[in-house]
């Protein structure tokens, strides 16, 4: 299905102000060096978005998010959401495939108080069941920088890098049960109302168990990513429903399928493990309601312009996922002012771990975007730019059951195919 990448594919996006002012910047004092490459990161995002349309949606929510910081500022964030409710007095049956999903919903709710062993206990610094395997990171980049960690501290740092992603997947959760409230008033479908009503119980129970594990087991919450705050707010400032959807259903879920899968393969930590499993059955239908309403929207009922748009603004959200979720707030805790972030990009970029993860996520993503009407010729191009080319002919959410995924990914437990990352 995919073929082995260069590893130069995962850098190319990076040809940016950041790099190639790097011999400039670091000669500056650390702290100024990292300010000033926080800075040049933004406008770099700035100047990746050709469409204007892209950069009114964008530009706001990455003012709020990378600039101010919103998300990291301890106290609960207001949201202005502007979106129409639809109702139907007619109550018509509507879409006979989203039905189907409304009834495999209904059939696998699940309680998750008491269908995971809570009572696992659970050490992240325990070797003989380790959350993250040892060679999920390559730490050569931090080494040649003068960073060397010892057996204790290397177990300390995977557990932070565990508890970071946890945590970001928790406030995603926390994303979707807003997002999936505001798509079930909005969507015109009154099959996708009902389905849509389980998909928030859905989100409910994941932020439930996300945080109980956080809170219970890790005992460790990091803060919201920027970036990950920058598509949240875009996605609950932003009007009109099928771009909720296209945000969340289709961007957002599919990153966590990718994440939840690639986590769910490779953990020995059975809790885990399990509740894992649990999600990911539920976020299939997630991600297969999201293609099921918006083929039909987008292929039938928006102008090529309106296309055009969304196409794009798929596209920027693909890159701030894949090039800017770098984990920062663990480089802060860690590593501040000890290395540039330059270091620590080429470090998260190149961790066999971490190019698993973003093959897993565009193996499930790219695939959604062509069958939606996403992935036109003109577009087909960025995506080959920046090394995502070979994603385009994989099987969509609507062809593939949780099941399917879930042996796909068992078979391949233990298993790293880095060669293949994006
Ligand atoms: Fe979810
Ligand atoms: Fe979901």
């Amino acid at each position: 299905m995919t073929t082995p990448s260069k590893p130069s594919d995962d850098t190319r996006a990076h040809v940016s102000l950041t790099t190639r002012l790097s011999s400039l910047t670091a000669r500056l004092p650390a702290r100024v060096r990292d300010t000033v490459d926080r800075y040049l990161e933004v406008v770099d995002l700035m100047r990746e978005i050709k469409d204007p349309r892209v950069a009114r949606s964008l530009g706001p929510s990455g003012l709020r998010g990378l600039i101010l910081h919103r998300g990291k500022q301890g106290e609960p964030t207001l949201f202005q959401a502007r979106h129409r409710a639809y109702f139907d007095w007619a109550y018509p049956s509507d879409h006979p495939e989203m039905a189907e999903l409304y009834r495999r919903a209904k059939r696998g709710q699940w309680d998750g108080e008491t269908y995971l062993p809570w009572a696992t206990s659970v050490d992240p610094m325990n070797p003989e069941v380790p959350i993250l395997p040892q060679g999920w990171f390559d730490y050569a980049p931090l080494e040649a920088a003068g960073i060397k960690l010892d057996g204790a501290e290397e177990k300390r740092f995977r557990a932070s890098i565990v508890a970071w992603m946890l945590s970001q997947f928790l406030h995603g959760e926390q994303g979707a049960l807003m997002a999936s409230a505001q798509v079930t008033e909005a969507v015109q479908f009154f099959d996708g109302k009902y389905y849509g009503a389980t998909q928030v119980v859905d989100e409910a129970r994941h932020v439930e168990v996300f945080h109980r594990y956080l809170d219970t087991k890790l005992e460790k919450l990091y803060q919201i990513n920027d970036n990950l705050f920058v598509i949240i707010d875009a996605l609950m400032e932003d009007s009109r429903w099928d771009m909720k959807f296209l945000g969340m259903q289709i961007m957002v879920e599919g990153l966590a399928l990718g994440a939840f899968g690639t986590l769910y393969k490779i953990t020995r930590e059975p809790l885990l493990k399990q509740l894992l499993k649990m999600v990911i059955q539920d976020e299939a239908r997630h991600v297969h309601y999201g293609v099921l309403a918006l083929r039909e929207h987008i292929t039938k009922h928006l102008s090529d312009s309106e296309r055009r748009e969304r196409e794009q603004w798929a596209f920027e959200v693909a890159l701030l996922m894949r090039n800017r979720f770098m984990a920062y707030e663990v480089y802060e805790e860690w590593f501040e002012h000890k290395i540039s972030r330059e270091t620590w990009r080429t470090f998260v970029t190149q961790a066999p771990g971490m190019r698993e993860f973003r093959h897993v996520m565009f193996s499930r993503l790219v695939p959604n975007l062509r069958e939606i009407g996403l992935l036109s010729d003109r577009i087909k191009a960025d995506y080959d730019r920046v090394g995502l080319s070979r994603y385009f002919g994989g099987a969509s959410a609507d062809q593939l059951t949780a099941e399917k995924m879930l042996s796909d990914l068992d078979a391949g437990a233990g298993q790293y195919s880095p060669g293949q990352a994006a």
